[in-house]
C-alpha cells in the first residue's frame, strides 16, 4: 500500500451519484486514500457531476475554477472530474479547464485507482467509455466497519426511455441491471454494518430485471428475496417510470410488509399534449389510474413526484392541467423544475420554447401548491405514533433524529434507545421540514 493520502468528494445530482461516491473513496480507500471533509487538505479532489440542468453542469466550471490556488500552493494536488458531465463533455472539461487532471464517466469508476497512479507523473486521463466487463465485479467491497442505519444500493444503472427532455439515456447509457445475488450479497453486508433501510437505486429502477438461477428476476422479485434478510427492516426502491408499474409491482406494497408506504413516482407534467411531446409514452389518466391502484393496494400509501413547467409549447392550458393533476393527486412530497434546455437531446430543438419569465411565474404557483399539499400531510402526522428508525445524535443534548415511514426527519429526546433502533414515537408538532416527538415504546 501507499503512503496515506488525502481525498476529498464533492457530489452533486441524484442518489445514484451518492452511491457511486461512497464506492469511489471506497475504492481509493482500498490504494491510500483517505476521506476528507474539506478540499483544503486534499492531496485529490473529485467533483461528481450532474449534467441534468444547465446549472447544474455549469456550477461545476466555476467550483473548478475555485481550485486554482489550492493547486497553486499543492502543486501535487489531483483534480477529477467524474459522473455524468465527465460522461457527456470528456475531454472538452480539460480543454475548458486545464487544471482538471483526470475525467472519468460512471462507467469506469472500477478504473479510477489505476487513473490514480498514472497522473503522478503529470499525465491527463479522460476515460468515458462504456466497458464490456461489469465495474460492480471490479469495485473492492467496503470495509466492515459500522455505518448509518439508512443506505443506499444501486440495482440498475441507465435508461432507455429517452424522454425528449433528458440527458440520462446518454450520459448513464443503456439499461443494466445487476444479478439478484451480487445485490443480496451487498445488502446483507450493509446490514452487518448496522443498515436497517436500503433505498433501491436506478434511473428507472422498476424496469429492474436481474439475472437469478432462476431466470430473470423483476423488482418485486428482488424485493421478496431482500425481505427475508431478517435484520434489514425497510426497504424502498426510486425512481420508478409509471409505465413500469406493473400490477405485480403494485401488489407488492400491499403485500410486503418491509416495503414502505411511499413512492417516487413522477409525471412531469398533467397535460397529455405536453406527455407526448415529452415521448413519456402514458396519459395523465392513466398515471391516475397507477396511483388509484396503488391506493386500493396500501391505502397509507403517501407519493412523491417530479415536474417540469415550461416545456417547449407549454400553454396556460397544459399548465392548468398540471396543477389539476397535482389537486387530484396531492403529493406528500414534490420536486419541480424549470424546463432546462439540454444539448443533443431533441426538446432542445424545438422552436416553441417558453419564455423564461412564463417559466418563473409557473414554477412559483405549482410549488405553493406542492408546498401547501406537503405542509397538510405533515400536519396529518401530528398526535399519531409512527415507528422511526434512529439515524443519528440531533442538535440538543440527549437528542436523537430519525426517519418515519414518509422519510420525515423526526426529533425527540430519547435515552432508552440508540442508533439503529425502530422505535415508537408521538409526533408532537410539525415544522416545516420535519416532525418533533416524544418517545412512546420500543
Ligand atoms: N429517472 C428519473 C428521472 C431522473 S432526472 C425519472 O424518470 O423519473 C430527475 C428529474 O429531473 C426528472 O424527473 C425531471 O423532472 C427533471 N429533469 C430532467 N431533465 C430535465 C430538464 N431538461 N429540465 C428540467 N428538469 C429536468
Ligand atoms: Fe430521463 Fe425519462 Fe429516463 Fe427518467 S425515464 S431518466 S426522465 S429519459
Ligand atoms: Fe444528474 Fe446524472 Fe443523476 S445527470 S440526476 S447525476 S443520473
Amino acid at each position: 500500500m501507499s503512503k496515506s493520502k488525502n481525498l476529498y468528494i464533492k457530489t452533486f445530482g441524484c442518489q445514484m451519484n451518492v452511491y457511486d461516491s461512497e464506492r469511489m473513496a471506497t475504492s481509493l480507500g482500498a490504494d491510500g486514500y483517505n476521506e476528507v471533509s474539506s478540499p483544503e487538505e486534499a492531496d485529490m479532489i473529485l467533483l461528481n457531476t450532474c449534467h441534468i440542468r444547465e446549472k447544474a453542469a455549469e456550477k461545476i466550471y466555476s467550483d473548478l475554477g475555485r481550485f486554482k490556488s489550492l493547486k497553486a500552493k499543492n502543486p501535487d494536488l489531483k483534480i477529477g472530474v467524474t459522473g455524468c458531465v465527465a460522461q457527456a463533455e470528456g475531454e472538452e472539461i480539460i480543454k475548458r479547464q486545464p487544471l482538471v487532471d483526470i475525467v472519468v464517466g460512471p462507467q469506469a469508476y472500477h478504473r479510477l485507482p489505476a487513473m490514480a497512479k498514472s497522473i503522478e507523473n503529470g499525465k491527463k486521463v479522460v476515460d468515458t467509455d462504456f466497458p464490456e466487463e461489469d465495474k460492480f465485479e471490479h469495485l473492492p467491497a467496503a470495509p466492515k466497519t459500522k455505518r448509518a442505519p439508512s443506505a443506499f444500493l444501486t440495482v440498475q444503472e441507465g435508461c432507455d426511455k429517452f424522454c425528449a427532455f433528458c440527458v440520462v439515456p446518454f450520459t448513464r447509457g443503456a439499461e443494466v441491471s445487476r444479478p439478484v445475488l451480487q445485490i443480496i450479497n451487498e445488502a446483507r453486508d450493509l446490514v452487518e454494518r448496522g443498515v436497517r433501510d436500503i433505498t433501491l437505486l436506478g434511473q428507472n429502477v422498476n424496469a429492474y430485471h436481474g439475472a437469478m438461477k432462476s431466470g430473470d428476476a423483476n423488482l418485486p422479485q428482488l424485493i421478496k428475496e431482500l425481505s427475508k434478510i431478517e435484520e434489514l427492516k425497510r426497504i424502498r426502491f426510486t425512481t420508478s417510470h409509471p409505465n413500469d408499474m406493473t400490477q405485480e409491482l403494485i401488489d407488492a406494497h400491499g403485500e410486503m410488509e418491509k416495503l414502505m408506504p411511499y413512492l417516487h413516482l413522477p409525471v412531469q407534467s398533467g397535460s397529455d399534449k405536453i406527455l407526448k411531446g415529452m415521448n413519456r409514452k402514458h396519459t395523465a389518466k392513466s398515471y391516475l389510474e397507477v396511483i388509484e391502484n396503488l391506493r386500493v393496494a396500501r391505502p397509507d400509501i403517501a407519493l412523491s413526484g417530479d415536474f417540469i413547467v415550461g416545456f417547449p409549447g407549454e400553454t396556460d392550458e397544459d399548465f392548468e392541467q398540471t396543477l389539476e393533476l397535482v389537486r387530484e393527486v396531492k403529493y406528500a412530497q414534490a420536486y419541480s423544475f424549470k424546463y432546462s434546455t439540454r444539448p443533443g437531446t431533441p426538446a432542445a430543438e424545438n422552436k416553441n420554447q417558453v419564455p423564461e419569465e412564463i417559466k418563473s411565474e409557473r414554477l412559483s404557483r405549482l410549488q405553493a401548491l406542492l408546498s401547501q399539499h406537503q405542509k397538510e400531510f405533515m400536519g396529518t402526522m401530528v398526535g399519531k405514533v409512527l415507528p422511526v428508525l434512529l439515524e443519528r445524535p440531533g442538535r440538543l443534548d440527549g437528542q436523537l433524529v430519525g426517519r418515519s415511514e414518509y422519510l420525515h426527519g423526526v426529533h425527540a429526546s430519547i435515552d432508552q434507545a440508540q442508533i439503529g433502533d425502530i422505535v415508537n414515537l408521538r409526533i408532537l408538532g410539525a415544522d416545516t421540514n420535519s416532525l418533533r416527538a416524544e418517545f412512546v415504546s420500543k
